[in-house]
């Protein structure tokens, strides 16, 4: 694969925040491998949270028209997806959340409809995350990761690597440590070499 394309997720209500930054190091690093990075800002669009009134049981689209088919389409035909958000109670923002509950479309397509078996080995996309959150404790992103795993396996991807950072509280706190901007940037630098030696046929 010569030039990936990678869809890059700011999850957070805050333009500035922690997330951003370290997600805009990674794009940096990305864009400097070679990758085509297309950013998209969750607190610009319009999507509705899921409704729950499964009118994609007939072909797996979902029946609420707006912001989500775009970002959807986006998603599925690249070859990477870089997704920040922070740990807001224990799980992702709001913002992200109400995107990842959308995809439960894809899921129903993928397993009442077209009846995947579970489990089955495909090959997979690659994803990278980056979270971050105030507190330190031991269990800050098992509920991310837990999420991550089934979203991720929704939109036939897995999670290369996780880019999660404690005791990260207020706007601007994360360039208190250049360490962390360093390994956003590397970490997006890696990823293209990863995403380039894994030629996986998107759906789009
Ligand atoms: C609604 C809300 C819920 C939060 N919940 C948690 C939490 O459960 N654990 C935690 O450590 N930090 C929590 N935080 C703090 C954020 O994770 C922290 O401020 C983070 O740096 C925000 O990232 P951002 O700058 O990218 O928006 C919460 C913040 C908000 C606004």
């Amino acid at each position: 694969m010569q030039n990936p394309k990678i869809i890059a997720i700011y999850g957070s209500p805050r333009r500035r925040g922690n997330t951003a930054t370290l997600l805009k190091k990674a794009i940096e690093g990305a864009r400097d491998s070679g990758a085509d990075v297309e950013e998209i800002v969750l607190r610009d669009l319009k999507i509705s949270p899921c409704l729950e009134i499964y009118g994609c049981l007939q072909a797996g689209e979902c029946a609420i028209k707006d912001d989500f088919q775009m970002v959807r389409d986006k998603i599925m035909r690249a070859q990477g997806l870089i997704l920040a958000s922070p740990v807001f109670f224990y799980t992702v923002s709001a913002h992200t959340k109400i995107l990842m509950d959308r995809f439960q479309s894809l899921w129903v397509k993928k397993y009442w409809i077209d009846k995947t078996p579970r489990n089955q080995p495909t090959a997979m996309r690659k994803a990278l995350l980056i979270s971050v959150g105030a507190t330190k404790g031991k269990k800050l992103f098992d509920g991310i990761l837990l999420s991550m795993r089934y979203f991720f396996d929704t939109i036939d991807m897995e999670l290369w690597k996780p880019l999660l950072y404690r005791g990260l509280d207020f706007e601007g706190d994360v360039l208190k440590f250049p360490d962390y901007l360093e390994e956003a940037y590397e970490a997006g630098r890696e990823y293209v070499k990863v995403l380039k030696n894994h030629d996986v046929t998107t759906l789009g």
